[in-house]
């Protein structure tokens, strides 16, 4: 039987032959090779990065909670050369704590780990021993997080959380950068007033989440309300941290239930894209989003179906096409150093976007969307893919972070 596996180790020989053969070809045949013998190594969060920002005086100190995982290990190499946020302090599980980064964190990225990183030590999740972090990342697994980040707001610390936990709480902004970080100016005043604290909590989104609204944001703004959503995710085993789902459940196999995933879409894509009234999220009370999710054997990158219906739907697919080209979204328009130049990419070929090709977009930064066509039930149809441990996790993080900082709500 020939697995993904033999797949993956007969790309690897025929890229390995490729670069032998580099030297001897054309560039003509360089340029056909590379578009032929597609690229099967994990790709790692590496856009083209931004290491100097203009007017950036000074460099802020973060700590990441939970460094040592998956999403943790994407914030290390998202930060190791960023303009003006610096890793300082790391936790993890009391495990881990004591012994050098590099010797504790079961790597699983395919660059390196930043030498300066790998000497740090890992410290306890406690605000003492973060204590000089002026932004907080929290990556830590589901069952601490909550209780970690409550502590840490308590203190005063500015925290960007990926868990699950504070999502559904009535003072918690639930961000995606490229779609409402406006909820971020007007809530975090209300959470500090409310909670009593003077750090704040922003919250990512879920990470099957991340892609759909992205595209959803767009349409709304151009075409008005939304009222059913149909959507079916494809998502990648590392959305469920390392190890994951086992090798023997996923190889050869879609496994057609992700705990909790299906609930987190229906209630957040309402949450993010409703607004802000008399101090509480408002929601969007018309919609109606119903979700289906699987876990597929792909590393990284949720790929999703999805069909909508418009209250009054749009005049054309071109007109649909367009405005998902033409979206620009406040993380751009401030100019935040990892915002993506592109936030969707719109693909005419019918075959595209494709995880292993198209996650990497703009350092994973970009969504893309592609196959738009009518739907005979709702009003249009598309496949959306994010990356999932960039922009659906780690990725959003740093984003939030720039947003807070260059405009001052940290
Ligand atoms: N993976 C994704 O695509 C994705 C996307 C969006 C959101 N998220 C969310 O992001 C968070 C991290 O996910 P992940 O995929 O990176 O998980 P993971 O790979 O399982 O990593 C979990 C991290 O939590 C740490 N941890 C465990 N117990 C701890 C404790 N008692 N105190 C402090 N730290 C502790 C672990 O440290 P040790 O190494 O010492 O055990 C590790 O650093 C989760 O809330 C997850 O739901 C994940």
């Amino acid at each position: 039987m020939v697995t993904s596996r033999h797949l993956q180790s007969a790309c690897f020989t025929l890229q390995h032959r490729a670069a032998h053969l580099h030297s001897a070809l054309g560039s003509k045949i360089r340029a056909f090779l590379a578009a032929a013998i597609p690229r099967v190594a994990r790709d790692a969060p590496d856009p083209a990065r931004v290491t100097h920002f203009e007017g950036m005086t000074r460099t802020y100190s973060c700590g990441i909670l939970g460094a040592t995982g998956i999403v943790g290990q994407t914030f290390i190499l998202l930060l190791r050369d960023h303009p003006f946020l610096r890793v300082d302090f790391l936790g993890a599980s009391p495990a881990s704590k004591g012994k050098r980064y590099g010797e504790a964190a079961k790597w699983k990225m395919s660059s390196p780990i930043p030498e300066r990183v790998a000497a740090l030590p890992l410290v306890g999740c406690t605000p003492e021993e973060f204590k000089g972090a002026e932004v907080v990342f929290s990556a830590s697994s589901d069952d601490v997080a909550g209780a970690l980040e409550t502590t840490f707001l308590h203190a005063g610390f500015r925290i960007f959380s990926n868990a699950k936990n504070f999502r559904r709480q009535e003072q918690t902004p639930l961000v995606v950068p490229l779609v409402n970080c406006n909820h971020i100016d007007e809530m975090v005043p209300i959470q500090r007033k409310t909670m009593d604290v003077t750090g704040s909590l922003v919250a990512n989104a879920n990470c099957s989440v991340t892609g759909l609204v992205v595209a959803l944001k767009a349409l709304q703004d151009r075409f008005g309300a939304i009222i059913h959503v149909s959507v079916v995710t494809m998502q990648a085993v590392s959305g469920g941290g390392h190890p994951g789902v086992a090798s023997m459940d996923i190889m050869d196999n879609v496994v057609p239930f992700i705990s909790g995933e299906e609930e987190k879409i229906e209630y957040e894509t309402s949450k993010i894209l409703g607004g802000i009234e008399q101090e509480r999220f408002t929601y969007l009370p018309n919609l109606t989003v119903s979700a289906q999710c699987n876990r597929v054997p792909v590393l990284d990158g949720h790929l999703e179906c999805v069909s909508v219906k418009f209250a009054t739907p749009p005049s054309s697919l071109e007109a649909v096409e367009e405005c998902l080209r033409q979206y620009k979204c406040p993380v751009q328009i401030l100019g935040c150093p990892s915002a993506p130049k592109t936030a969707i990419h719109v693909f005419s070929a019918q075959d595209r976007p494709q995880p292993r090709l198209d996650r990497g977009l703009e350092g994973g930064f970009a969504c893309s969307v592609g196959r738009i066509r009518k739907d005979p039930i709702f009003d249009i149809k598309f496949v959306a893919l994010s990356h999932n441990t960039v922009l659906g996790a780690a990725g959003s993080g740093v984003l939030l972070a720039e947003y807070c900082i260059l405009k001052g709500v940290l």
